[in-house]
């Protein structure tokens, strides 16, 4: 197993983090960490980098166990954290020297593997800025230049592409599906669902420190909201009563519309009672806010 956490449990004071949480990630695979704020994503990673501690608990990195061996098992990772801590003051290249040295590049291959990476996230051409002035989508780019800088086989994202344009979130996305597919094990946290849904090969959905759901987004969609779903828009008493009529099949409510889920599975009269809608294939995002109640940022 690349990554295994067996029945840990976070506290903060009262409020629990994490609790008693076990996931294994097989190695070569792309997990997606899905969850509303406060779900316990960042804390998990947190946890697997020997940043925070568990209060019970076992965690292993490649059979690494942290945080016992968390400076070893810290060796085999890229990390990508939520929030950054790049070094505002240095200028890009500056910060990517630090790290490959802390991360362990053997001083020849530095330049080269930083050059690589900046190259990766389209920042060859600010290498010589500092960090300060780049835009908040180019830090998150350094961001994740900085955790694969030492060209890491098990790489942990957390909101990798959070802030950033559609066109640099493809080519972080193409990135991701390249490790993927030279065998990489990657952990992946976000909150662009769709994201997952094309990347992931197995999802976790995680609420209140919890796991709620697990498997490959087709599966999870199949089982969760079938294969169609019809959207219903009208004023708010049209939904009310679309609500109303739709009973306790899934369904799926969003601002101004109602989608019916399993919609092949809905009994005629049902159908026949709510006319006309918009036909579309169901979605991990419709999943998504079926079991947590949370609609997605
Ligand atoms: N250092 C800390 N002290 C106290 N509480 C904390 C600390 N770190 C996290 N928490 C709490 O733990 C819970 C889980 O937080 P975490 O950052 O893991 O969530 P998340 O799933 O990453 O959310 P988001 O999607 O907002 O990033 C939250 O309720 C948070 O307030
Ligand atoms: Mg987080």
């Amino acid at each position: 197993m690349a990554l295994r956490l067996q029945d840990v449990t976070k506290s903060y004071g009262q409020l629990v983090a994490v609790d008693h949480l076990s996931i294994e990630v097989p190695e070569g695979i792309c997990l997606g960490l899905l969850g509303p704020n406060g779900a316990g994503k960042s804390t998990t990673m947190r946890m697997l980098t020997g940043q925070v501690r568990a209060n019970s608990g076992t965690i292993e990195v490649r059979g690494i166990p942290v945080p016992k061996e968390s400076k070893r098992a810290r060796a085999v990772m890229g990390v990508v954290p939520q929030i950054d801590n790049l070094d505002i003051e240095l200028t890009c290249e500056e910060n990517l020297v630090f790290w490959a040295a802390l991360e362990g590049v053997p001083r020849r291959d530095r330049r080269k593997a930083i050059a690589q990476s900046l190259a990766m996230v389209g920042l060859a051409d600010r290498a010589e800025m500092k960090v300060g002035a780049l835009s908040g989508g180019m830090r998150r780019r350094l961001l994740i230049a900085r955790g694969l800088v030492h060209d890491p086989h098990l790489v942990l994202l957390d909101e990798p592409t959070v802030g950033l344009d559609p066109q640099v979130r493809a080519e972080i996305w193409s990135i991701v599906d390249r490790l993927r597919s030279e065998g990489s094990t990657i952990l992946m946290s976000t909150h662009y669902i769709e994201e997952a849904e094309r990347l992931a090969d197995d999802v976790v959905i995680m609420a209140n420190g919890r796991i709620i759901a697990r498997g490959s987004p087709r599966d999870l969609i199949l089982n969760h909201a079938g294969e169609t779903a019809i959207e219903f828009y009208g004023p708010p008493q049209r939904l009310t009563e679309i609500e109303e009529a739709i009973g306790k099949h899934p369904m799926r409510r969003t601002g101004p519309s109602i989608s019916l889920l399993r919609a092949e599975a809905a009994p005629t009269a049902v159908l026949d009672v709510l006319g006309p809608g918009t036909s579309r294939q169901a979605n991990l995002e419709d999943v998504f806010v079926l079991l947590t109640g949370a609609e997605p940022e």
